[in-house]
This record gives C-alpha cells, sequence and structure tokens, in this order.
C-alpha cells in the first residue's frame, strides 16, 4: 500500500501537462470523485494499525503535491495564453447585419423637398381619391374641355376619379390659405397608361406653387435653375420651351442640360443636348379666382414633375418597371443613398 502512494507520488512529480485540457484530465484521474488518490484514501482502514500514521502523511503529502502541480501547470498555461493576445480573436470577420434601404423613389422624393425647403417652400399632401372639381374643373378645366383627354383618368364615378396629378392639392391649399403661399405636393397619382418602360398607371409627382403680389416669370425661371443646379449639379443649365396647360398661361417644358453629354449630344438626349424634367407656367388667373385669390392683387407660379422621371435621369434608370418590382439585385443599388 504504502508502496502504491510512493508509485503515485512519482507519477505527480513527473507529470508536466502541455494544454490545459490534459492537465485537467489529470486532475480528475488524480484527484476526481473517483481519482486514484480518493480511491487509496478510501483504502485507509484496510491498512495495519502501525502503518497508519506513515500511510496518512504520505498520502497528505502526495494530496498536496498533486494539487500544487495541477495548480501551478493550470496557472503557466493560462498565463501562457494570455500573453499570445487575447481571448478574442479580433482578426475574425464580424457577422454582418443585414441593413434595409430607402427605395429610390423616397431617396429622390425626400431630396426633391429638401431643395425647395431650403427656399422657404412647405410640404402640402392631399387626398388620392378626388373629386372633378379639384382634380379638373377648378384647374381650369371646364366640362367637355378637350384637355381632360391629356391625362387619360381612372373615373370611379361621373363626380370622383384617382387624381392625375398633385396640382388637386394646390387647390385645396389655395382654397385655405390666403397669399403669400409658397408649397410643394409630392404624392401618388393615376393614369390609364399601358405599362411599359416609359409609362406606369401609378406614378408619383412633387408640384410646387408660389403666390404673391408681384410674382414674375423671372422669378419662376430662377427658382428651376436653382432646383436644376442643385438636384443635377451647378454646371446644369435649363431651357425653356413653349407649352399649353390649361391651369398656367404661359405655360412651359422645362429641359436641364443633359447630365450625360453637358449638352454636347449624346444617346441619351437623343442628340439634342437637353432633357426634359417638369412642366411649369404662371398661373392662370381663373385658376385664382375659383380657389377664391384676387387674381387683381396676386400672382403666382406652378411647376410639376415626376419623381420617376427625376430618378431616372439621376441614376442612369432606363426601365420604369424597375420602380415597382421590389426586385433586390435593383434597390440594393441604392443602399448608400440617404
Ligand atoms: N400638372 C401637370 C401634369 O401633371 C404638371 C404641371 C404643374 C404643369 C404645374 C404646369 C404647372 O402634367
Amino acid at each position: 500500500m504504502l508502496n502504491k502512494v510512493d508509485d503515485l507520488l512519482k507519477e505527480v512529480e513527473s507529470f508536466n501537462g502541455t494544454t490545459l485540457e490534459e492537465t485537467e484530465n489529470f486532475r480528475i484521474k488524480m484527484l476526481g470523485k473517483k481519482g486514484l488518490i480518493t480511491e487509496l484514501m478510501g483504502e485507509f482502514r484496510n491498512v495495519p494499525n502501525e502503518q497508519k500514521k506513515e500511510f496518512g502523511q504520505k498520502i497528505n503529502v502526495l494530496k498536496t503535491a498533486a494539487l500544487d502541480k495541477v495548480n501551478s501547470l493550470k496557472e503557466a498555461l493560462e498565463d501562457a495564453a494570455d500573453e499570445s493576445g487575447p481571448k478574442i480573436d479580433t482578426t475574425r470577420p464580424a457577422e454582418f447585419t443585414e441593413l434595409g434601404s430607402r427605395h429610390p423613389l423616397s431617396v429622390v422624393r425626400k431630396e426633391i423637398l429638401d431643395i425647395f425647403g431650403r427656399i422657404g417652400f412647405a410640404v402640402s399632401e392631399g387626398p388620392e381619391i378626388e373629386d372633378d372639381f379639384h382634380n379638373f374643373t377648378a384647374l381650369n378645366f371646364p366640362p367637355e374641355h378637350p384637355a381632360r383627354d391629356m391625362q387619360d383618368t381612372f373615373f370611379i364615378d361621373d363626380e370622383i376619379a384617382l387624381r392625375t396629378h398633385t396640382s388637386s392639392v394646390q387647390v385645396r391649399v389655395m382654397e385655405n390659405s390666403t397669399p403669400p403661399i409658397r408649397t410643394v405636393s409630392p404624392g401618388r397619382v393615376f393614369r390609364n397608361e399601358a405599362i411599359s418602360a416609359r409609362a406606369h398607371c401609378i406614378f408619383h409627382q412633387v408640384e410646387g406653387l408660389y403666390i404673391d403680389k408681384g410674382v414674375s416669370f423671372a422669378d419662376l425661371k430662377q427658382t428651376l435653375l436653382y432646383f436644376a443646379q442643385e438636384m443635377f449639379g451647378d454646371k446644369t443649365e435649363i431651357r425653356l420651351r413653349p407649352s399649353y396647360f390649361p391651369f398656367t398661361e404661359p405655360s412651359a417644358e422645362v429641359d436641364v442640360s443633359c447630365l450625360i453629354c453637358s449638352g454636347k449630344g449624346c444617346n441619351v438626349c437623343k442628340n439634342t443636348g437637353f432633357l426634359e424634367i417638369m412642366g411649369c407656367g404662371m398661373v392662370d388667373p381663373n385658376v385664382l379666382e375659383n380657389c377664391g385669390i384676387d387674381s387683381t392683387v396676386y400672382s403666382g407660379f406652378a411647376f410639376g414633375m415626376g419623381i420617376e422621371r427625376i430618378t431616372m435621369l439621376k441614376y442612369q434608370v432606363n426601365d420604369l418597371r424597375h420602380f415597382f418590382e421590389n426586385d433586390l439585385r435593383f434597390l440594393n443599388q441604392f443602399k448608400s443613398a440617404y
């Protein structure tokens, strides 16, 4: 029995674990509940009386030696691990968290509103289901007027339709406030058109309205130039071409110098050097009167643009349908836009 204790002591002394795991296994083998030393201590009552004292002392020495050995090995191994760097592996690639992104139309809508916000235009919104008065009549489209056909309308009944433009919101603003009025109206509009790369039955507009004493065409032009340069860069030029809208007189289409070739001519601008971005004009006095504003005192200008069109020009999107299909391969390209 005493020899067994001596053998174990030798084993403890010569043990030299090189890993924490090996050392822990050794501890279990010696000092665990079913370990060799524990087992030997259980033999104590079988030891002849005259050897009991010596056996007891030796077992104590063995136990202390085993404990010391295990503890010092563990400490040394843990220190070595600490010295070789932190336990967190900072070189491991971080876990990737998928972030959402704004829809490109929301990005551009915000940008348009911000640009006009900086020169004092407030945002106004109104219903998508509109009555004939706000969408047409107040805007100088008399019943049976052929201009009603310019915008193919989804009618709900004789009086109610899905709005074809957000000019209807401006009618509501004019009815409910007194000049000066500076407002931009973003929103969804509806036209009964076949869906293609260039047209859709649903799209988005921002229309603007400015009414005060002495507002002139020069104010309109300068406002549009400011917008075009904020939106497309400060080298951008604008060009106004005479046009017709029932609610403005005179009316114009607004072009910007081509973003690709800067006016030299390319296939995006079809060699014209310019791209059409919106309609505009001086508010027709009839419209002011229809909305309760004295046209002998006040004048104003209005403009309207499609958000899809601006987005397509700004980001070189060549098919309008991309905006409505929620294809992640398309949407993910706008992740860095705010
Ligand atoms: N309402 C017109 C449209 O939807 C745009 C426009 C607005 C034109 C204001 C002139 C002035 O096409």
